[in-house]
């Protein structure tokens, strides 16, 4: 893999996230299954999650929030880019009934890479830009209710629903993505798999052990593509799968865990949702400033894993 020599690189300008009404806490698990608060809590670090909607409703909700904060009108957008391992229907493409509500006149495509698929979603969005678009609306949404098994314990407890959205925009030169890694280890899919109809089924240690390594070398793959270093990076936006998965891969980085963002606790894992959820989150926290250089990392089933570094500019090109 050649470092990035783009001429035409693009910068976020837009952001948007959505979550249904419903939070479900631990305590209403707990309610139909043998488990507790403080089993979730410690094990995984999420307190409640959000349940319900349509994946293309919290898209449409979340890429409209994206497209207003960036002041970009929905016939300007040359690209729709929705991540979803949750699509409404096998066929079409969850992101054509976007594009038609949204009001988008542009080409719609689903990017199917599970929780990685944020990050594979934001690397094709600036291929594309480096290749002419001009602005591109990428947006993670899912519904992980709807294929989630509510009498399993070991995965009732993980998974949610939610949105979130960014709008890119072309600049001359770079821009704002340094360096990015996209990787699959196709062997390990059955650890965590659904079938067509059915529920998301998982070996967790095994998944959990995977999900460490392959988070840190598709990292460390990224900061090697950007040319910078780990203490270079001002803020992690990691994959909310689990706390402890964080805490390990944070650790191994050798990246203070402090500077690692995270939502786990209030949205649980929403997949393609997750980093995007995360990242607005710390944008409305006041974590990240312009200038500074941010490492977007997932991991899903697949096992796919997806790094991205990125120098956050923060302004309209
Ligand atoms: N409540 C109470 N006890 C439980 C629960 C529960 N919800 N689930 C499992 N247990 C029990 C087990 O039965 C076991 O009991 P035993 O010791 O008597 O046999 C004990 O708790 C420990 O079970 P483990 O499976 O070893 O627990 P672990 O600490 O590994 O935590 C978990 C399980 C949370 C699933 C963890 O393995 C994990 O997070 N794995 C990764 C999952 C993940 O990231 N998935 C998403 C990937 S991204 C994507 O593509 C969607």
């Amino acid at each position: 893999m050649q470092n990035l020599t783009p001429t035409r690189g693009a910068v976020i300008t837009g952001w948007g996230t959505a979550l249904p009404n419903k939070v479900v806490t631990n305590d209403d698990l707990a309610a139909t299954l043998d488990t507790s608060d403080d089993w979730i809590s410690e094990r995984t670090g999420i307190r409640e999650r959000r349940i319900g909607g349509t994946t293309s409703g919290l898209a449409v909700e979340a890429g409209a929030l994206a497209l207003q904060r960036a002041g970009v009108d929905p016939s300007e957008i040359d690209l729709l880019v929705l991540a979803t391992t949750t699509p409404d229907d096998q066929v079409p493409a969850t992101s054509s009934k976007v594009q038609h509500e949204l009001g988008l006149t542009c080409g719609a495509m689903d990017i199917n890479a599970a929780c990685s698929g944020f990050v594979y979603g934001l690397v094709t969005a600036h291929g594309f830009i480096a290749n002419g678009c001009d602005k591109v609306l990428l947006i993670g949404a899912e519904t992980l209710s709807r294929i989630t098994d509510w009498s399993d314990r070991s995965t009732a407890i993980l998974f949610a629903d939610g949105a979130g959205a960014v709008v890119l925009e072309s600049v001359d030169g770079p821009g704002q993505l340094l360096g990015w890694n996209l990787a699959s280890m196709g062997g390990l899919r059955h650890i965590l798999h659904a079938e067509i109809g059915g529920h998301l089924k998982m070996e967790g240690r095994e998944v959990f052990r995977q999900a460490v390594v392959a988070m840190c070398e598709s990292a460390e793959a990224a900061l090697e593509n950007a040319g910078v270093s780990a203490s270079d990076v001002s803020l992690v936006v990691p994959h909310q799968a689990n706390i402890r998965i964080i805490d390990a891969a944070m650790k191994r980085l050798g990246i203070p865990r402090s500077k690692a963002a995270e939502v786990i606790h209030r949205t649980g894992n929403t997949s393609s949702a997750s980093i995007p959820l995360t990242l607005v989150d710390a944008i409305d926290h006041g974590r990240i400033a312009a200038g500074d250089i941010l490492l977007l990392v997932g991991f899903g089933a697949g096992m796919t894993s997806a790094s991205a570094v990125i120098r956050w500019g923060g302004h309209r090109p």
